[in-house]
């Protein structure tokens, strides 16, 4: 007999296909948290997906195929997540309404608050329950996102034969693994930093209060370094990851380093300065890094320094269950950072 606690049916599968590659996540639901039944990446052609958009939806739906049965994945419901300008986060202050009060009222009156054609859109929205005895004011997290972007995931994964259950945003999926993992309130910004852009998603009491997407990653970086040798993309990724060993070209590429790492560092205090802004008395306890992009080397360090806020790199699987026979542990560590919003789409679940 199957025990319905043991079960994975309801999990789904997490993809989350970024600009560089796409990483696939599957867990199994144990008692009070999660075992890591599968997981791995692939390297996107440069190009295929970009600023959130699917632009060869051939290439793409190849490279999951190909992880997929690399992985042996065999689960067709799946989870995937946007960002970018195609999708619209916003907390909007309403009056306490019943639930289908509310969905008329978003219905009739999204226009004003979201800067796109209603009927170019898909719309979501929750009530945060944040109204008080004192008022009767509520936040509602409302969420609109292209429908002609979606449409095209959704016929991408189709039709290479997977079940799309979940369409979630990337900043609630890195919110959501984060307090799978930290269940203590504290004030903590996370910051996923991948090839092209980072997120910035500062939470307190569980509730996101600032959200910001830049358009800026860890590509830079390849670029600047190809440009300055005058080689090509590949043996720039190469040396910047420490594949390859820099030699006489390290000063040059810590130069690189620094400038871009500046530059994030730089959006990174301008959130924190409009969370304090906000919550002045409120002291901002950890930044925690994800993507890629927080592991070029010295960004960490760099970041505490000039932030004065302890920073750590996120490992999703802190309070997960491993097998290392199955899935070697420095891979585990190695890949971690990464895997963070695949992960927190692999922990959602499908009723259908
Ligand atoms: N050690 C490292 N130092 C610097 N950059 C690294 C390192 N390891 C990986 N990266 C970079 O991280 C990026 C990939 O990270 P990630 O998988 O989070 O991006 P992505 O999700 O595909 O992109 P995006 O979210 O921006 O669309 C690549 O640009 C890769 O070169
Ligand atoms: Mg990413």
């Amino acid at each position: 007999m199957k025990l319905p606690f043991l079960s994975t049916e309801k999990l789904v599968v997490g993809l989350d296909i970024g600009s560089h590659s796409i990483k696939a996540c599957e867990l199994r639901q144990t008692d009070k948290t999660y075992s890591v039944v599968n997981l791995g990446s692939i390297i996107l052609p440069e190009g295929a997906v970009d600023d959130g958009t699917l632009h060869d939806p051939e290439a793409v739906g190849k490279a999951i195929t190909e992880l997929l049965a690399n992985l042996r994945i065999k689960h067709k419901k799946v989870a995937i997540s946007i960002s970018g300008y195609s999708v619209i986060v916003k907390k909007i202050h309403l009056a306490v309404m019943e639930e289908k009060q509310l969905e008329a009222y978003i219905t009739a009156e999204a226009e004003q608050y979201i800067p796109f054609d209603i009927d170019d859109v898909y719309l979501d929205f929750q009530d945060l329950k944040t109204n008080t005895e004192d008022s009767n004011q509520t936040e509602v997290m409302l969420v609109a996102a292209k429908k002609e972007i979606i449409d095209d995931y959704l016929d991408m994964l189709q039709g290479i034969g997977l079940q799309p259950v979940v369409v979630d945003v990337d900043g609630f999926a890195l919110e959501n693994i984060y307090e799978s993992n930290y269940p203590q309130k504290e004030n903590v910004a996370l910051v996923d930093i991948g090839a092209t852009k980072m997120n910035i998603n500062i939470i307190t009491n569980g509730m996101s209060v600032v959200a910001k997407d830049i358009p800026s990653g860890s590509r830079q970086l390849t670029e600047q370094i190809a440009n300055s040798f005058d080689i090509p993309m590949e043996e720039a990724e190469a040396l910047k990851i420490g594949q390859t060993p820099a030699q006489e070209k390290q000063e040059q590429i810590t130069k690189i380093f620094t400038s871009t790492c500046a530059q994030w560092v730089l959006e990174i205090k301008k959130a924190i300065d409009l969370y304090h802004s906000n919550r002045a008395n409120k002291q901002l306890d950890k930044l925690v890094l994800s993507g890629g992009g927080s592991k070029v080397a010295g960004l960490a360090e760099y970041l505490q320094r000039e932030t004065n806020v302890p920073v750590e790199i996120f490992n999703p699987f802190a309070k997960m269950h491993t097998n290392p026979k199955q899935i070697d542990s420095e891979y585990l560590n190695t890949i971690g950072p990464e895997m963070a919003i695949a992960t927190g789409l692999a922990i959602r679940t499908s009723d259908i």
